[in-house]
Protein backbone atom coordinates (compact mmCIF):
# COMPACT_ATOMS: atom_id res chain seq x y z
CA UNK A 1 0.00 0.00 0.00
CA UNK A 2 1.57 3.37 -1.11
CA UNK A 3 2.69 5.22 2.30
CA UNK A 4 0.48 8.09 3.30
CA UNK A 5 2.22 11.70 4.20
CA UNK A 6 -0.32 13.46 6.50
CA UNK A 7 -1.08 16.82 5.78
CA UNK A 8 -2.45 19.61 8.17
CA UNK A 9 -3.49 21.94 5.68
CA UNK A 10 -4.08 24.47 8.33
CA UNK A 11 -7.92 25.75 7.18
CA UNK A 12 -9.96 25.71 4.10
CA UNK A 13 -7.77 28.47 2.68
CA UNK A 14 -5.04 26.39 3.06
CA UNK A 15 -6.66 23.44 1.48
CA UNK A 16 -7.55 26.35 -1.37
CA UNK A 17 -4.45 27.05 -1.98
CA UNK A 18 -2.59 23.86 -2.03
CA UNK A 19 -5.65 22.96 -4.61
CA UNK A 20 -4.78 26.13 -6.52
CA UNK A 21 -0.89 24.80 -6.94
CA UNK A 22 -1.83 21.70 -7.88
CA UNK A 23 -4.42 23.22 -10.88
CA UNK A 24 -7.27 21.68 -9.01
CA UNK A 25 -9.20 25.15 -8.30
CA UNK A 26 -11.25 27.56 -10.90
CA UNK A 27 -12.33 30.41 -9.41
CA UNK A 28 -15.65 31.55 -11.16
CA UNK A 29 -15.31 35.97 -11.10
CA UNK A 30 -18.45 35.97 -13.46
CA UNK A 31 -21.33 37.18 -11.64
CA UNK A 32 -23.81 33.93 -10.41
CA UNK A 33 -27.45 33.68 -9.10
CA UNK A 34 -27.39 31.79 -6.11
CA UNK A 35 -31.11 30.82 -7.14
CA UNK A 36 -30.70 27.95 -9.27
CA UNK A 37 -27.97 29.34 -11.42
CA UNK A 38 -25.23 28.40 -9.16
CA UNK A 39 -26.03 24.70 -8.40
CA UNK A 40 -26.95 24.12 -12.11
CA UNK A 41 -23.51 24.94 -12.85
CA UNK A 42 -21.87 23.21 -9.86
CA UNK A 43 -23.62 20.12 -10.90
CA UNK A 44 -22.75 20.54 -14.74
CA UNK A 45 -19.03 21.50 -14.15
CA UNK A 46 -18.64 18.09 -11.30
CA UNK A 47 -18.40 15.50 -14.41
CA UNK A 48 -17.79 12.37 -13.34
CA UNK A 49 -15.26 12.69 -11.08
CA UNK A 50 -13.57 15.16 -13.52
CA UNK A 51 -14.15 18.57 -12.39
CA UNK A 52 -12.70 21.04 -10.57
CA UNK A 53 -13.30 22.55 -7.17
CA UNK A 54 -14.88 25.56 -7.71
CA UNK A 55 -14.96 28.92 -5.87
CA UNK A 56 -17.54 31.33 -6.78
CA UNK A 57 -16.66 35.17 -5.66
CA UNK A 58 -19.21 36.87 -7.19
CA UNK A 59 -22.69 35.84 -6.08
CA UNK A 60 -25.86 37.87 -7.03
CA UNK A 61 -27.12 39.91 -3.81
CA UNK A 62 -23.79 39.54 -2.40
CA UNK A 63 -21.89 41.79 -3.18
CA UNK A 64 -18.20 42.92 -1.82
CA UNK A 65 -19.94 44.56 1.29
CA UNK A 66 -22.45 41.63 2.12
CA UNK A 67 -21.13 39.52 5.07
CA UNK A 68 -20.42 36.56 2.94
CA UNK A 69 -19.87 36.91 -0.57
CA UNK A 70 -18.13 33.54 -1.45
CA UNK A 71 -19.37 29.53 -2.33
CA UNK A 72 -17.05 27.03 -2.31
CA UNK A 73 -17.84 23.43 -3.57
CA UNK A 74 -16.75 19.90 -5.40
CA UNK A 75 -13.62 20.00 -3.63
CA UNK A 76 -13.96 16.39 -2.70
CA UNK A 77 -15.75 15.04 -6.23
CA UNK A 78 -12.31 13.88 -7.18
CA UNK A 79 -10.48 11.08 -6.73
CA UNK A 80 -7.42 12.98 -7.11
CA UNK A 81 -8.16 15.32 -4.44
CA UNK A 82 -9.38 12.82 -1.92
CA UNK A 83 -5.69 11.33 -2.06
CA UNK A 84 -4.24 14.92 -2.19
CA UNK A 85 -6.23 15.02 1.32
CA UNK A 86 -5.19 12.08 2.85
CA UNK A 87 -1.25 12.66 2.03
CA UNK A 88 -1.19 10.85 -0.97
CA UNK A 89 -0.05 10.94 -4.71
CA UNK A 90 -2.96 12.38 -6.18
CA UNK A 91 -2.77 9.48 -8.87
CA UNK A 92 -3.46 7.24 -6.68
CA UNK A 93 -6.04 4.09 -7.82
CA UNK A 94 -9.45 3.92 -5.75
CA UNK A 95 -8.56 0.54 -5.12
CA UNK A 96 -5.80 2.31 -3.19
CA UNK A 97 -7.96 4.43 -1.36
CA UNK A 98 -10.28 1.52 -0.79
CA UNK A 99 -7.78 -0.06 1.09
CA UNK A 100 -6.18 2.35 3.56
CA UNK A 101 -10.12 3.51 3.64
CA UNK A 102 -10.84 0.20 5.75
CA UNK A 103 -8.13 1.49 8.77
CA UNK A 104 -8.40 5.31 8.26
CA UNK A 105 -11.18 5.83 10.38
CA UNK A 106 -9.40 3.79 13.60
CA UNK A 107 -6.85 6.63 13.39
CA UNK A 108 -6.53 9.13 16.68
CA UNK A 109 -5.05 12.25 17.37
CA UNK A 110 -6.70 14.04 20.05
CA UNK A 111 -7.92 17.73 19.80
CA UNK A 112 -6.21 20.43 21.20
CA UNK A 113 -8.26 23.48 22.66
CA UNK A 114 -7.48 26.93 22.43
CA UNK A 115 -8.32 29.84 23.95
CA UNK A 116 -9.39 31.85 20.54
CA UNK A 117 -8.99 31.67 16.68
CA UNK A 118 -9.65 33.43 13.59
CA UNK A 119 -13.40 31.57 13.28
CA UNK A 120 -13.98 34.40 16.66
CA UNK A 121 -13.56 37.23 14.24
CA UNK A 122 -16.79 37.81 14.27
CA UNK A 123 -19.26 37.18 16.65
CA UNK A 124 -23.42 37.87 15.60
CA UNK A 125 -25.75 37.38 18.62
CA UNK A 126 -29.45 37.06 19.28
CA UNK A 127 -31.53 40.20 17.32
CA UNK A 128 -29.12 40.71 14.75
CA UNK A 129 -28.35 36.72 13.64
CA UNK A 130 -29.86 36.99 9.79
CA UNK A 131 -29.43 33.24 7.90
CA UNK A 132 -29.85 35.75 4.71
CA UNK A 133 -26.90 37.74 5.05
CA UNK A 134 -24.98 34.38 3.37
CA UNK A 135 -25.66 33.40 0.08
CA UNK A 136 -26.97 29.75 0.46
CA UNK A 137 -27.92 28.62 -2.36
CA UNK A 138 -31.45 27.23 -3.72
CA UNK A 139 -29.21 24.62 -5.21
CA UNK A 140 -32.04 22.95 -7.39
CA UNK A 141 -34.98 24.49 -8.31
CA UNK A 142 -37.33 21.22 -7.12
CA UNK A 143 -35.79 22.13 -3.13
CA UNK A 144 -37.98 23.11 -0.84
CA UNK A 145 -36.18 26.32 -0.03
CA UNK A 146 -32.39 27.42 0.25
CA UNK A 147 -30.07 25.16 1.54
CA UNK A 148 -27.07 26.72 3.78
CA UNK A 149 -25.71 23.23 5.42
CA UNK A 150 -25.10 20.86 2.72
CA UNK A 151 -21.16 19.84 3.84
CA UNK A 152 -20.88 21.30 7.68
CA UNK A 153 -19.79 19.51 10.46
CA UNK A 154 -23.20 19.48 12.37
CA UNK A 155 -21.28 18.84 16.49
CA UNK A 156 -23.39 17.34 18.92
CA UNK A 157 -23.02 15.83 22.36
CA UNK A 158 -23.82 12.45 24.63
CA UNK A 159 -25.13 14.43 27.76
CA UNK A 160 -24.23 10.87 29.32
CA UNK A 161 -20.72 10.65 28.47
CA UNK A 162 -19.87 14.54 26.74
CA UNK A 163 -18.10 12.81 23.77
CA UNK A 164 -18.90 14.86 20.93
CA UNK A 165 -19.72 13.75 17.19
CA UNK A 166 -19.68 15.43 13.75
CA UNK A 167 -21.75 14.31 11.07
CA UNK A 168 -22.77 16.23 8.24
CA UNK A 169 -26.57 16.53 7.82
CA UNK A 170 -28.50 18.72 5.78
CA UNK A 171 -30.21 21.58 6.39
CA UNK A 172 -32.62 24.37 5.07
CA UNK A 173 -32.94 28.44 5.92
CA UNK A 174 -36.79 28.27 7.19
CA UNK A 175 -36.04 31.89 8.91
CA UNK A 176 -33.62 34.21 10.01
CA UNK A 177 -32.70 32.24 12.45
CA UNK A 178 -34.26 28.62 12.12
CA UNK A 179 -33.12 25.90 9.97
CA UNK A 180 -34.33 22.61 10.00
CA UNK A 181 -32.44 19.31 9.26
CA UNK A 182 -32.93 15.91 7.92
CA UNK A 183 -32.13 13.88 11.06
CA UNK A 184 -32.55 9.86 11.31
CA UNK A 185 -32.34 8.00 14.56
CA UNK A 186 -30.27 5.88 13.43
CA UNK A 187 -27.31 8.06 13.13
CA UNK A 188 -25.18 9.35 16.02
CA UNK A 189 -26.95 13.14 16.10
CA UNK A 190 -30.38 10.80 16.64
CA UNK A 191 -28.84 8.48 19.38
CA UNK A 192 -27.69 12.02 21.22
CA UNK A 193 -31.36 13.43 20.59
CA UNK A 194 -33.14 10.34 22.15
CA UNK A 195 -30.29 10.43 25.21
CA UNK A 196 -31.26 14.38 25.75
CA UNK A 197 -34.72 13.23 25.87
CA UNK A 198 -34.56 10.73 27.91
CA UNK A 199 -32.57 12.84 30.09
CA UNK A 200 -35.58 15.27 30.40
CA UNK A 201 -34.83 18.35 28.11
CA UNK A 202 -36.82 18.97 24.35
CA UNK A 203 -34.02 20.97 23.28
CA UNK A 204 -30.21 19.51 22.52
CA UNK A 205 -27.08 22.06 22.18
CA UNK A 206 -26.08 21.81 18.47
CA UNK A 207 -23.37 23.47 16.59
CA UNK A 208 -22.00 23.36 12.78
CA UNK A 209 -19.47 24.47 11.27
CA UNK A 210 -18.93 25.06 7.97
CA UNK A 211 -15.97 25.12 5.87
CA UNK A 212 -12.44 23.85 6.96
CA UNK A 213 -9.69 21.20 6.53
CA UNK A 214 -11.29 18.71 3.97
CA UNK A 215 -10.67 16.20 6.43
CA UNK A 216 -13.69 17.45 8.25
CA UNK A 217 -15.83 16.86 5.49
CA UNK A 218 -14.91 13.43 4.90
CA UNK A 219 -14.59 12.25 8.22
CA UNK A 220 -18.32 13.86 9.50
CA UNK A 221 -19.33 11.65 6.27
CA UNK A 222 -18.42 8.60 6.67
CA UNK A 223 -19.42 6.32 9.34
CA UNK A 224 -17.23 6.13 12.44
CA UNK A 225 -18.23 4.04 14.96
CA UNK A 226 -20.50 5.34 18.26
CA UNK A 227 -18.50 6.57 20.47
CA UNK A 228 -15.67 8.07 18.68
CA UNK A 229 -15.00 11.34 17.81
CA UNK A 230 -14.66 12.28 14.80
CA UNK A 231 -12.06 15.38 15.71
CA UNK A 232 -9.70 12.51 17.02
CA UNK A 233 -9.94 11.04 13.38
CA UNK A 234 -9.33 14.20 11.51
CA UNK A 235 -6.48 14.77 13.86
CA UNK A 236 -5.13 11.15 12.65
CA UNK A 237 -5.69 12.33 9.03
CA UNK A 238 -3.95 15.22 8.66
CA UNK A 239 -1.33 14.10 11.27
CA UNK A 240 -1.80 16.82 13.54
CA UNK A 241 -4.48 17.76 16.44
CA UNK A 242 -7.63 19.98 15.50
CA UNK A 243 -7.40 23.03 17.41
CA UNK A 244 -11.00 23.61 18.94
CA UNK A 245 -12.56 26.57 20.48
CA UNK A 246 -15.39 26.69 22.85
CA UNK A 247 -18.57 27.83 21.25
CA UNK A 248 -20.01 31.23 22.74
CA UNK A 249 -23.63 30.10 23.54
CA UNK A 250 -23.49 26.28 23.42
CA UNK A 251 -20.73 23.64 25.67
CA UNK A 252 -19.41 22.14 22.31
CA UNK A 253 -16.39 22.65 20.48
CA UNK A 254 -15.59 23.10 16.92
CA UNK A 255 -12.57 24.04 14.60
CA UNK A 256 -10.91 27.48 15.95
CA UNK A 257 -10.12 28.70 12.15
CA UNK A 258 -13.35 27.11 10.57
CA UNK A 259 -15.30 29.69 8.00
CA UNK A 260 -18.61 30.17 9.56
CA UNK A 261 -19.76 28.34 12.81
CA UNK A 262 -24.04 28.30 13.36
CA UNK A 263 -24.22 27.56 17.01
CA UNK A 264 -27.78 26.89 18.97
CA UNK A 265 -30.53 24.67 20.22
CA UNK A 266 -31.94 20.97 17.73
CA UNK A 267 -35.68 21.09 19.25
CA UNK A 268 -36.71 17.95 20.04
CA UNK A 269 -40.38 18.03 20.38
CA UNK A 270 -42.48 17.52 17.32
CA UNK A 271 -44.61 20.67 17.63
CA UNK A 272 -42.03 22.99 17.19
CA UNK A 273 -41.05 21.03 13.68
CA UNK A 274 -41.16 23.33 10.85
CA UNK A 275 -41.17 22.09 6.97
CA UNK A 276 -37.89 20.82 5.52
CA UNK A 277 -37.58 19.56 1.52
CA UNK A 278 -38.31 18.22 -0.89
CA UNK A 279 -34.48 18.04 -1.52
CA UNK A 280 -32.60 16.50 -4.41
CA UNK A 281 -30.92 13.33 -2.87
CA UNK A 282 -27.75 11.28 -2.98
CA UNK A 283 -29.79 8.78 -5.20
CA UNK A 284 -29.94 11.39 -7.59
CA UNK A 285 -33.52 11.86 -7.74
CA UNK A 286 -35.55 14.69 -5.43
CA UNK A 287 -36.34 11.96 -3.65
CA UNK A 288 -36.73 13.92 -0.07
CA UNK A 289 -40.43 14.56 0.52
CA UNK A 290 -41.09 17.97 2.29
CA UNK A 291 -42.24 16.81 6.00
CA UNK A 292 -41.89 18.68 9.17
CA UNK A 293 -38.66 18.07 10.64
CA UNK A 294 -36.02 18.84 14.01
CA UNK A 295 -35.12 22.73 14.16
CA UNK A 296 -32.03 24.78 15.03
CA UNK A 297 -32.61 28.04 16.91
CA UNK A 298 -30.00 29.79 16.09
CA UNK A 299 -28.76 31.36 19.16
CA UNK A 300 -25.30 32.49 17.52
CA UNK A 301 -23.27 32.76 14.63
CA UNK A 302 -19.22 33.72 14.44
CA UNK A 303 -17.34 33.78 11.73
CA UNK A 304 -13.73 34.95 9.89
CA UNK A 305 -13.95 37.97 8.12
CA UNK A 306 -15.31 37.44 4.18
CA UNK A 307 -16.32 33.70 4.88
CA UNK A 308 -16.40 31.63 2.22
CA UNK A 309 -19.33 29.24 2.44
CA UNK A 310 -18.95 25.83 1.91
CA UNK A 311 -21.50 24.21 0.37
CA UNK A 312 -21.56 20.97 -1.92
CA UNK A 313 -24.45 19.86 -4.95
CA UNK A 314 -25.91 16.42 -3.71
CA UNK A 315 -26.92 13.53 -6.03
CA UNK A 316 -24.69 11.86 -8.47
CA UNK A 317 -25.87 10.69 -12.24
CA UNK A 318 -23.95 9.09 -15.07
CA UNK A 319 -21.67 11.40 -16.15
CA UNK A 320 -21.70 14.01 -12.79
CA UNK A 321 -20.70 12.08 -9.53
CA UNK A 322 -20.96 14.00 -6.22
CA UNK A 323 -18.88 14.96 -3.27
CA UNK A 324 -20.54 12.13 -1.62
CA UNK A 325 -20.41 9.92 -4.21
CA UNK A 326 -17.00 9.73 -4.41
CA UNK A 327 -16.01 9.74 -1.16
CA UNK A 328 -19.21 7.49 0.15
CA UNK A 329 -17.79 4.78 -3.18
CA UNK A 330 -14.64 4.40 -1.06
CA UNK A 331 -15.76 4.43 2.69
CA UNK A 332 -18.92 2.27 1.55
CA UNK A 333 -16.68 -0.51 0.22
CA UNK A 334 -14.02 -0.28 2.86
CA UNK A 335 -16.57 -0.57 5.37
CA UNK A 336 -18.70 -3.65 3.11
CA UNK A 337 -15.10 -4.94 3.17
CA UNK A 338 -14.40 -4.64 6.86
CA UNK A 339 -17.40 -5.73 7.27
CA UNK A 340 -16.48 -9.25 5.64
CA UNK A 341 -13.41 -9.69 7.16
CA UNK A 342 -15.21 -9.79 10.68
CA UNK A 343 -17.54 -12.19 9.83
CA UNK A 344 -14.91 -14.36 8.14
CA UNK A 345 -15.62 -14.78 5.01
CA UNK A 346 -12.61 -15.65 3.51
CA UNK A 347 -10.79 -14.51 0.06
CA UNK A 348 -11.84 -10.95 -0.34
CA UNK A 349 -9.58 -9.85 -3.01
CA UNK A 350 -11.25 -6.85 -3.47
CA UNK A 351 -14.69 -4.31 -2.97
CA UNK A 352 -16.17 -1.27 -4.97
CA UNK A 353 -18.89 0.87 -4.73
CA UNK A 354 -19.00 2.95 -8.02
CA UNK A 355 -19.40 6.37 -7.29
CA UNK A 356 -22.76 6.69 -9.47
CA UNK A 357 -24.70 4.69 -6.82
CA UNK A 358 -21.81 5.08 -4.37
CA UNK A 359 -22.59 1.26 -2.62
CA UNK A 360 -26.63 0.42 -3.20
CA UNK A 361 -24.73 -1.85 -5.81
CA UNK A 362 -21.57 -3.37 -4.39
CA UNK A 363 -18.98 -5.37 -6.51
CA UNK A 364 -16.87 -8.19 -3.96
CA UNK A 365 -13.96 -10.03 -5.84
CA UNK A 366 -13.45 -13.18 -3.60
CA UNK A 367 -10.46 -16.29 -4.39
CA UNK A 368 -12.89 -19.05 -4.19
CA UNK A 369 -11.98 -22.24 -2.46
CA UNK A 370 -15.06 -23.76 -1.85
CA UNK A 371 -19.02 -23.95 -3.27
CA UNK A 372 -21.22 -21.22 -1.59
CA UNK A 373 -18.98 -18.60 -1.06
CA UNK A 374 -20.77 -16.22 -2.62
CA UNK A 375 -23.97 -16.50 -0.75
CA UNK A 376 -21.64 -16.01 2.68
CA UNK A 377 -20.64 -12.79 1.22
CA UNK A 378 -24.26 -11.58 0.75
CA UNK A 379 -25.19 -13.44 3.81
CA UNK A 380 -22.73 -11.38 5.49
CA UNK A 381 -23.30 -8.11 4.28
CA UNK A 382 -26.98 -8.12 4.99
CA UNK A 383 -26.81 -9.11 8.73
CA UNK A 384 -24.81 -6.05 9.38
CA UNK A 385 -25.98 -2.91 10.22
CA UNK A 386 -23.87 -1.03 7.81
CA UNK A 387 -26.11 -2.58 5.19
CA UNK A 388 -28.59 -0.37 6.48
CA UNK A 389 -28.59 2.32 3.54
CA UNK A 390 -26.14 0.46 1.43
CA UNK A 391 -25.62 -3.00 -0.23
CA UNK A 392 -29.31 -3.74 -1.74
CA UNK A 393 -27.44 -5.45 -5.08
CA UNK A 394 -24.63 -7.21 -4.31
CA UNK A 395 -22.45 -8.56 -7.66
CA UNK A 396 -19.32 -11.64 -6.37
CA UNK A 397 -17.01 -12.04 -9.15
CA UNK A 398 -14.16 -14.28 -9.16
CA UNK A 399 -10.64 -12.67 -8.95
CA UNK A 400 -9.77 -12.69 -12.80
CA UNK A 401 -12.69 -10.03 -12.97
CA UNK A 402 -11.63 -6.44 -12.40
CA UNK A 403 -14.24 -4.50 -10.25
CA UNK A 404 -13.16 -1.27 -11.09
CA UNK A 405 -13.82 -2.09 -14.88
CA UNK A 406 -17.72 -2.41 -16.00
CA UNK A 407 -16.88 -4.17 -19.25
CA UNK A 408 -15.26 -6.88 -16.67
CA UNK A 409 -17.99 -7.35 -14.23
CA UNK A 410 -20.98 -7.13 -17.13
CA UNK A 411 -18.95 -10.03 -19.02
CA UNK A 412 -18.77 -12.37 -15.72
CA UNK A 413 -22.41 -11.40 -15.36
CA UNK A 414 -23.95 -12.41 -18.95
CA UNK A 415 -21.89 -15.55 -19.05
CA UNK A 416 -20.87 -17.10 -15.25
CA UNK A 417 -24.22 -16.56 -14.21
CA UNK A 418 -27.55 -18.62 -14.82
CA UNK A 419 -30.72 -17.96 -13.05
CA UNK A 420 -31.52 -21.55 -13.31
CA UNK A 421 -28.93 -22.75 -10.83
CA UNK A 422 -29.63 -20.40 -7.48
CA UNK A 423 -27.07 -17.53 -9.18
CA UNK A 424 -29.52 -14.93 -8.72
CA UNK A 425 -30.87 -14.61 -5.05
CA UNK A 426 -34.03 -12.78 -3.64
CA UNK A 427 -33.79 -11.50 -0.10
CA UNK A 428 -37.21 -10.24 0.54
CA UNK A 429 -38.13 -7.52 2.54
CA UNK A 430 -35.09 -6.25 4.51
CA UNK A 431 -34.50 -3.05 6.28
CA UNK A 432 -33.18 -0.60 3.56
CA UNK A 433 -32.75 3.22 2.61
CA UNK A 434 -35.75 5.16 2.85
CA UNK A 435 -34.53 7.68 0.20
CA UNK A 436 -35.16 4.88 -3.12
CA UNK A 437 -37.91 5.51 -5.37
CA UNK A 438 -37.37 1.93 -6.44
CA UNK A 439 -39.50 1.01 -3.35
CA UNK A 440 -43.18 1.99 -2.89
CA UNK A 441 -43.47 4.90 -1.71
CA UNK A 442 -45.74 3.34 1.62
CA UNK A 443 -43.04 1.49 2.25
CA UNK A 444 -39.82 4.04 2.47
CA UNK A 445 -42.17 5.99 5.35
CA UNK A 446 -39.55 5.19 7.93
CA UNK A 447 -41.63 7.51 10.55
CA UNK A 448 -44.40 4.92 10.27
CA UNK A 449 -42.13 1.86 10.03
CA UNK A 450 -38.67 3.06 12.02
CA UNK A 451 -37.19 2.38 8.75
CA UNK A 452 -37.32 1.40 4.81
CA UNK A 453 -37.55 -1.46 2.45
CA UNK A 454 -35.64 -3.16 0.69
CA UNK A 455 -35.35 -6.33 -1.10
CA UNK A 456 -32.00 -7.42 -2.08
CA UNK A 457 -30.74 -8.91 -4.67
CA UNK A 458 -27.07 -11.36 -4.47
CA UNK A 459 -26.13 -11.78 -8.39
CA UNK A 460 -23.53 -14.73 -7.94
CA UNK A 461 -21.17 -14.08 -10.91
CA UNK A 462 -18.67 -16.79 -10.40
CA UNK A 463 -17.50 -19.94 -11.52
CA UNK A 464 -19.97 -22.25 -9.85
CA UNK A 465 -18.11 -24.53 -8.06
CA UNK A 466 -21.26 -26.81 -8.14
CA UNK A 467 -20.17 -27.51 -11.45
CA UNK A 468 -18.29 -30.96 -11.67
CA UNK A 469 -14.93 -31.24 -13.22
CA UNK A 470 -15.05 -31.13 -16.68
CA UNK A 471 -11.99 -34.59 -17.75
CA UNK A 472 -12.35 -32.60 -21.19
CA UNK A 473 -11.13 -29.51 -19.69
CA UNK A 474 -8.23 -30.79 -17.63
CA UNK A 475 -10.71 -30.91 -14.77
CA UNK A 476 -11.56 -27.28 -14.91
CA UNK A 477 -15.15 -26.39 -14.89
CA UNK A 478 -15.33 -23.48 -17.22
CA UNK A 479 -13.43 -23.86 -21.10
CA UNK A 480 -10.68 -21.44 -21.11
CA UNK A 481 -11.08 -17.95 -22.48
CA UNK A 482 -10.09 -16.74 -25.96
CA UNK A 483 -7.02 -14.49 -24.61
CA UNK A 484 -3.79 -15.98 -26.18
CA UNK A 485 -1.00 -17.74 -24.28
CA UNK A 486 1.84 -15.91 -22.92
CA UNK A 487 4.49 -17.21 -25.29
CA UNK A 488 1.86 -16.02 -28.16
CA UNK A 489 1.67 -12.99 -26.83
CA UNK A 490 5.49 -12.64 -26.44
CA UNK A 491 5.78 -13.74 -29.84
CA UNK A 492 3.40 -11.09 -30.93
CA UNK A 493 4.64 -8.28 -29.29
CA UNK A 494 8.16 -8.53 -30.27
CA UNK A 495 6.90 -8.41 -34.40
CA UNK A 496 4.97 -5.29 -33.40
CA UNK A 497 6.98 -2.50 -35.10
CA UNK A 498 7.69 -4.70 -37.83
CA UNK A 499 3.89 -4.70 -37.73
CA UNK A 500 3.47 -1.44 -38.24
CA UNK A 501 1.78 -1.21 -35.06
CA UNK A 502 3.68 0.80 -32.83
CA UNK A 503 2.02 3.84 -30.94
CA UNK A 504 -0.89 0.97 -30.91
CA UNK A 505 -2.35 -1.04 -27.82
CA UNK A 506 -1.14 -4.17 -27.78
C1 LIG B 1 -22.96 15.67 1.63
C2 LIG B 1 -23.61 14.74 2.62
C3 LIG B 1 -24.90 14.98 3.06
C4 LIG B 1 -25.52 14.15 3.98
N1 LIG B 1 -26.77 14.43 4.43
C5 LIG B 1 -27.33 13.68 5.41
C6 LIG B 1 -28.58 14.04 5.99
O1 LIG B 1 -29.18 15.06 5.62
N2 LIG B 1 -29.09 13.26 6.98
C7 LIG B 1 -28.45 12.14 7.41
O2 LIG B 1 -28.95 11.47 8.31
N3 LIG B 1 -27.25 11.76 6.86
C8 LIG B 1 -26.69 12.52 5.90
N4 LIG B 1 -25.47 12.18 5.38
C9 LIG B 1 -24.84 10.92 5.80
C10 LIG B 1 -24.16 11.07 7.14
O3 LIG B 1 -23.34 12.20 7.18
C11 LIG B 1 -23.31 9.84 7.41
O4 LIG B 1 -24.17 8.71 7.49
C12 LIG B 1 -22.50 9.96 8.67
O5 LIG B 1 -21.81 8.75 8.87
C13 LIG B 1 -23.37 10.28 9.86
O6 LIG B 1 -22.60 10.54 10.97
P1 LIG B 1 -22.57 9.55 12.20
O7 LIG B 1 -21.75 8.35 11.74
O8 LIG B 1 -21.86 10.31 13.24
O9 LIG B 1 -23.97 9.19 12.53
C14 LIG B 1 -24.83 13.02 4.47
C15 LIG B 1 -23.53 12.77 4.04
C16 LIG B 1 -22.91 13.63 3.14
C17 LIG B 1 -21.49 13.37 2.73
Amino acid sequence: MTERNPVAFGDLRGWMKALDAAGELHRIDAEVDWNIELGTVARLAQGPGTGPALLFNNIRDYGANARCHQVFSGALASYRRVAMMLGLPPDTHPRELVKLGRTVLGGSIPPKIVRTGPVKQNIVKGGDIDLYEFPAPQWNRADGGRYFLTYGGVVTKDPDTNVMNVGVYRGMVASKNQIPILMWRAQHIGHHATAWQQAGHNEMPIAVAVGWEPSLDFVGGSPVPKGICEYDVVGAIRGAPVDLVKCETVDLYVPASAEIVIEGYLGLDPKGFLMEGPFAEFTGYVAGDASPKHVIRVTCITHRTDPILRGTIEGSMPGSFSENGVCSSIMRSATAWNVLDRAGVPGVTDVWCPPVQAGINTFVQIKQSYRGQAKQVANALWGSSAAHVRYKHVTVVDDDIDIHDYAAVDWAVAFRVNAGENDIVIMPSTFGAGLDPSTRRRDRNVHQFGTGKWNRVLIDATINLDYDPDPDLGGARFPPTVWPDQKDIDAARARWSELGLDGRKR
